[in-house]
């Protein structure tokens, strides 16, 4: 029998609670830790018959886990990371990689200096969903891409923000919280992006922040894209709404809110319905949608086995830290491209060749 691997939560808020229960639905792998200063952690830890731990430095002299789940607020995601990689242990870091680009530049480098595995938590990535998209786009299903639309209406309750860092720059707001994952799946899909535009608005809320964005992308490859997202608008039009992928904290709506349509077919998401001409592209020939195959899976118990291979056998992750900080440079863009109601160019060259 295999040994068990341990994998310590750090951070046991909304997200937390779904890598624990995750964690607890799989096997060859269990909860070794959480990590977590609040009451509210003890007590879960306590009813789960795990240790509570109040800091990263008793985690790693505890030697308790081989690997740790990061889901602590955006501005501690560099700290936190950068002392466990220090340590020895490999890290599943939630999105975004970091509050801002100095500080993910500062924790590529300390998982390029140490070699210790870090996957960032693009979690839908791992959905089989966007496995079976991304394969039939990349052998020409769709053709050339033409235009993406993609929508996140995301009406929040005022509960969600009572947690300062949600109404906060640089931590909350829909397009770091939101966003990025949309972003992250257009650049998965159709490659880099040359230029944005976006207008945002804090109308709804009134916090510092963002609560409604309007993006529009074009792509170096070719390709425009609109994105319309706000955590104020009702309306089921989201992939979080739509996909399924969370259903004890979302329900998941019959709609599509990503729209791709290319040079010789359209896709939609997450019905993965191909809608082909059955010749030439003729706007007057009615369309038969056919839907691509695919067995569904729970992309954060996916994500997680990715990461126990990682620990395992090492090997390149899935969404590495240069990736994931690409998004973060389109989410600067978006904003600088809001303030200023100019059209941004985006640069990637702090990356490096590598990104
Ligand atoms: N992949 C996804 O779909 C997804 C969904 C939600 C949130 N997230 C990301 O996960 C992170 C957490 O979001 P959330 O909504 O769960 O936040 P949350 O506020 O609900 O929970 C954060 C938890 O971290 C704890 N914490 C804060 N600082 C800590 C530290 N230094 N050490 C240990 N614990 C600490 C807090 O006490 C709290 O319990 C954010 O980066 C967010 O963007 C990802």
């Amino acid at each position: 029998m295999p040994v068990s691997i341990g994998i310590a939560v750090i951070g046991a808020g909304a997200i937390g609670r779904t890598h624990i229960e995750t964690l607890a639905r799989m096997q060859g792998l269990h909860l070794a830790a959480i990590v977590d200063p609040m009451p509210a952690a003890q007590a879960l830890a306590e009813s789960l018959n795990v240790p509570c731990l109040p800091d990263i430095a008793s985690l790693i002299d505890s030697g308790l886990a081989r690997g740790a789940v990061v889901a602590t607020p955006n501005e501690t995601h560099e700290p936190v990371s950068s002392a466990l990689l220090r340590a020895g242990l490999p890290v599943l870091l939630e999105k975004p990689i970091a509050e801002s680009l100095e500080a993910a530049l500062r924790l590529i480098a300390v998982g390029d200096e140490t070699g210790i595995p870090l996957l960032i938590g693009h979690h839908r990535r791992h959905n089989p969903i966007i496995r079976a998209a991304h394969d039939a786009i990349k052998a020409g299903a769709i053709g050339d891409l033409v235009m993406a639309t993609v929508t996140c209406s995301l009406a929040k309750p005022d509960s969600y923000f009572e947690a300062a860092w949600r109404r906060t720059p640089g931590a909350g707001g829909p397009l770091l919280i939101n966003l990025v994952h949309e972003i992250d799946l257009l650049r998965h899909f159709f490659g880099e992006i040359a230029v944005v535009q976006a207008i945002s608005s804090r109308d709804r809320r009134s916090f510092a922040v963002e609560d409604t964005a309007a993006v529009c992308l074009r792509f170096v490859g070719g390709g425009l894209a609109t994105l319309c997202i706000s955590d104020a608008a009702v309306g089921p039009w989201a992939w979080d709404l739509s996909a399924g992928e969370n259903p004890a904290r979302f329900p998941a709506h019959l709609v599509t809110p990503h729209l791709y349509a290319g040079s010789r077919a359209g896709l939609s998401l997450p019905d993965l319905a191909l809608w082909q001409p059955p010749g030439n592209p003729d706007w007057t020939v009615e369309l038969q949608p056919q839907r691509l195959p695919v067995t569904l899976a729970d992309p954060y118990e996916a994500q997680l086995a990715h990461f126990v291979d990682l620990i395992r056998d090492g090997g390149t992750p899935r969404v590495s830290a240069r990736d994931a900080t690409a998004n973060l440079i389109l989410l600067d863009a978006i904003r600088l491209a809001a303030e200023t109601g100019q059209q941004v160019a985006v640069d990637l060259s702090p990356l490096g060749t590598e990104s």
